[in-house]
């Protein structure tokens, strides 16, 4: 989604605003802009498309001097990509940039207009900055405090003044918002690697604060306008790891930085046999789980619950956070209300959390990154440490969320289970990183079965239990990035309509990682092997599928307890060999955005 980037010091203002831009590009985006605040005036810049296109007209308009300025990538809710639409918005005296959607703003547009204002562009962003002009009598407080009590929905705001140059103001509200402190410097932004390159230390700006920011002066008021001290955050993660490594995409870093993030997330929770210590009342479920969240971190949930349910009996119920949060849930108090989010950003991840905790009910976040709305509000936040992924299509979060959900599985079942049992299975988990590595070694296969399927219009991945859960995460996986037509399903399912598609040539991906299950899936890969399906079979070695396999992938020797987790190495790098292959922007995929923070 849209990205926000501030910057006041001495370097030069509009390269610190474009390198800036071009770290947030992972969010996801179709169009760009800066505004440099100069003795004179506010120049703006702006384009649809591409920040390199953003580089090359500001380096080619010798800019003048400047002493601040904002900067923004836009992900189209309001209005088509177009320059006009592009943010920096301005009115006479104001120049904001805007992640979120005002939702009040045909209102606020109506009442404009009696005045005899309008807007020149189709977004809710211009109606803010022109609301805010209209309030703007040479008190920046005032007139920012005014404009926030009219605008509903979301924002992150950042806002210059043209009689103000060397100052940069923020605001926010249900949108994500940091202030970067360096030396003699000062930074906004919506994410932490954007300003990784100059600082480390950074305030979380929170709702209904507003900042003020000179180069050497950090001011927070609150929304009575009294001055606020707030307490300075330091970013953990480096700025090599916010890069690319020597790999040609975002994506293949991350997918080989699985071996390492996993043991890392499951060393947070697991020292010395003792399973999340002092963390018993979570895990004192009397009633049922409900795993509430979006996308990737939804079939995480799918994953969690086969094995939830297969080892400590405790029903688990999945939900997608933007249908959870209008079903009007019947949630009780003995119930967990799960939330995973990568970004810890999503607005009806965010949303359904809200709402269990509104009805009293407990709620757990699973979530990547720290200081997020989401890790903030949980009752209680367990952390995967995936470190920051910067390739919209996610990987390694994704499997940090399901081996984290083994793991708390184990904890679950720990009163059910033999301490040999725990132990074993705890020894598989801490294997992990060992077999990753091993599917890895296996990228050259991969990459030569992806050519042969690279053309293929549709696709299907099928599977059983914990592998229909990784077949639509692996589905979901394929079409994002290589945008070819793709579709999971449960194995025993496909006869009841769907098989209809099936005709020769038609590519199958049939996952069986599930010993327990194998036989049932062999016979519906029959079926369509039977009506010409190409199938690619996932599997152990020691499972025979020389009579309907076209082509094989095997895991290394592991137990179906981790088998999703080893099996989904295997179709991250088969989505990704055929993005490659079909020359897709594998990082930055059309239409996506990272973290999505509007509903
Ligand atoms: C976006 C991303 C997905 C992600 C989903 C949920 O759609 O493109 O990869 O799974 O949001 O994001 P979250 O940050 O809540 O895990």
């Amino acid at each position: 989604m849209c990205g926000i980037i501030g910057y006041t010091g001495d370097r030069d203002t509009e390269k610190v605003l474009i390198e800036g831009l071009k770290k947030l590009e992972y969010r996801g985006y179709d169009s760009a802009g800066i505004a440099l605040s100069g003795e004179e005036e506010i120049s703006i810049y702006k384009n649809e498309g591409k920040v390199q296109l953003l580089e090359d007209r500001v380096k080619e308009a010798n800019v003048a001097p400047s002493f601040a300025g904002i900067g923004h990538t836009r992900w189209a809710t309001h209005g088509k990509p177009s320059q006009l639409n592009s943010h920096p918005h301005r009115g006479k005296k104001v120049v904001i940039v805007h992640n979120g959607i005002i939702e009040n703003y045909q209102e606020l547009k109506g009442e404009l207009a009696q005045k005899g204002i309008r807007p020149i562009s189709d977004t809710d962003t211009e109606i803010a900055a022109l609301l805010l002009d209209q309030l703007y009598e040479g008190d920046p407080h005032a007139a920012i405090f005014a404009a926030i009590k009219r605008l509903e929905g979301s924002y992150a705001l950042g806002i210059l003044f043209t009689d103000r140059p060397h100052t940069i103001y923020a605001v926010r509200k249900d949108s994500p918002l940091i202030i970067g402190k360096g030396q003699g410097e000062n930074f906004i932004a919506s994410d932490i690697p954007a300003i990784l390159e100059y600082t480390h230390d950074y305030f979380l700006l929170e709702e209904g604060e507003m900042a003020e920011i000179t180069k050497d002066n950090i001011n927070f008021y609150d929304e009575k306008k009294r001055p606020l001290e707030k307490e300075m955050l330091t970013a953990d993660w480096d700025e090599q790891s916010a890069m690319k490594g020597g790999f040609p995409h975002f994506m293949v870093k991350e997918i080989n930085e699985q071996p390492q993030v996993v043991r890392a997330t499951l060393g947070q929770y697991a020292r010395g046999g003792n399973l999340f210590p002092n963390q018993e009342s979570v895990f004192d479920i009397k009633g049922s789980i409900y795993i509430v969240a979006c996308g990737s971190a939804y079939h995480a949930g799918l994953s969690g619950k086969q094995i939830i349910e297969k080892m400590a009996r405790i029903p688990v119920q999945v939900e997608i956070a933007s249908e959870f949060r209008y079903n009007n849930p019947i949630l009780r108090k003995e119930d967990l209300v799960v939330i995973i989010s990568q970004s810890g950003e999503t607005a009806d991840s965010l949303a359904a959390l809200r709402l269990a905790k509104a009805q009293g009910v407990p709620t757990l976040g699973i979530v990547n990154v720290r200081g997020s709305t989401i890790a903030r509000e949980a009752a209680t936040v367990f952390y995967t440490a995936a470190g920051p992924e910067i390739s919209v299509a996610t990987t390694k979060a994704y499997l940090c969320q399901v081996a984290l959900l083994n793991l708390m599985a184990l904890k679950m079942a720990e009163k059910y289970i033999s301490p040999e049992e725990l132990q074993e299975k705890l020894q598989q988990l801490f294997s992990l990183p060992t077999l990753i590595k091993e599917v890895l070694k296996k990228e050259s296969q991969i990459k030569a079965i992806a050519a042969k399927f690279k053309d293929a219009e549709h696709l299907f991945f099928i599977g059983r239990g914990q592998d229909y859960a990784l077949s639509c995460e692996s589905s979901l996986k394929l079409k994002e990035i290589s945008y070819v037509h793709s579709e999971a399903y449960a194995a025993g399912e496909l006869k009841h309509g769907t098989i209809s598609l099936i005709e020769p040539g038609t590519p199958v991906v049939a996952v069986m990682t599930d010993r327990s299950r194998i036989a049932k899936t062999a016979g519906n890969i029959k079926e369509v092997h039977a009506r010409g399906a190409i199938v690619l079979c996932l599997t152990h070695p020691d499972v025979d599928c020389s009579d309907f396999a076209d082509e094989l992938i095997t895991l290394p020797e592991c137990s179906d307890f981790i088998a999703p987790i080893v099996g989904a190495i295997a179709t991250q790098l088969f989505a990704y060999h055929i993005a490659v292959a079909r020359g897709n922007d594998v990082d930055k995929p059309r239409n996506l955005a990272k973290s999505v923070t509007v509903e």
